[in-house]
């Protein structure tokens, strides 16, 4: 078991915006958290990823407990999540906004850098060959030097998701990857994502769309009104009336 999240609640004041919950990520596995508008996926990020703190509960990571630990804390154990709108270096390529990812990894300073040690050599150059290949992944090889404001909403997911794999997570959360582009395009996330999981590194990924996930998530969570009301395989959700009566309101999701 890679994360645990045990009894965890955040409150706004009277609104219960996480309210008690329980869920674990195995290593390997790609996990959903789906849940209609303000169900409580994004705060449940911030809690696991120390952006906030939460009320009451407790957050493991490989066994350890991290919770209310500061993100910078988080990120260096190996959590990496993307925000639900995408927070790139605008003025930046690319390559820099891969590097700037890459940060995390690096242990030189200041005069390093002035001087130009052994130690700025040899992770300027891992982090060039780093950057390089994941370019190539995330299927901007041919963008390595185009400016940020120059790529499509779909590239500059990718970007995104590639920035958060530049420090090699062992774990990585994902703010609805797809919300605001088409089918097509979304269809290309979902292949990046599965190229992802397949070199290795665990996601948990919250997704609005239901249909999005079905074909991708091992296991899927369903959150509402803060709650955890659901959990298990796409076709067991997919046929659970409790789901579909508090999501969907009724109408059938096939
Ligand atoms: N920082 C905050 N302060 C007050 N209320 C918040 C804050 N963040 C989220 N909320 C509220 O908590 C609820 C859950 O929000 P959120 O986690 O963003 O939902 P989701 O990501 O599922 O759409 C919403 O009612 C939202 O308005
Ligand atoms: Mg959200």
């Amino acid at each position: 078991m890679l994360l645990k999240v045990e009894a965890l609640s955040k409150h706004f004041g009277g609104l219960k915006a996480v309210d008690g919950v329980d869920f674990h990520v195995n290593q390997g596995e790609i996990v959903a958290i789906i849940g209609p508008n303000g169900s409580g996926k994004s705060t449940l990020f911030n809690l696991i990823s120390g952006t906030l703190r939460p009320t009451t509960g407790k957050v493991l990571f490989q066994g350890d407990e991290i919770t209310a630990h500061k993100p910078y804390r988080v990120a260096a154990l190996g959590i990496k999540r993307t925000f639900q709108t995408t927070t790139l270096f605008d003025q930046l390529r690319v390559v820099d906004n891969l590097a700037i990812g890459r940060r995390v990894n690096t242990k030189t300073g200041f005069w390093d850098a002035l001087f130009r040690t052994a130690r700025w050599r040899r992770e300027r150059d891992e982090t060039v060959g780093k950057v390089l290949e994941l370019s190539g992944i995330i299927g901007l090889g041919d963008k390595f030097f185009d400016f940020v404001t120059t790529l499509s909403q779909e590239a500059q997911k990718r970007l995104a998701i590639g920035i958060a794999l530049a420090s090699e997570p062992g774990l990585l959360l994902l703010d609805e990857p797809t919300a605001g582009i088409n089918m097509e395009e979304t269809a290309e996330i979902i292949e990046l994502i599965r190229k992802v999981r397949e070199a290795g590194t665990t996601i948990c990924l919250i997704e609005h769309k239901m249909r999005m996930v079905m074909g991708l998530a091992d296991r899927i969570i369903v959150l509402n009104y803060g709650r955890k009301i659901a959990e298990g395989t796409p076709q067991e959700i997919s046929g659970n009336q409790v789901v579909i009566e508090a999501y969907l309101g009724g109408k059938s999701i096939a």
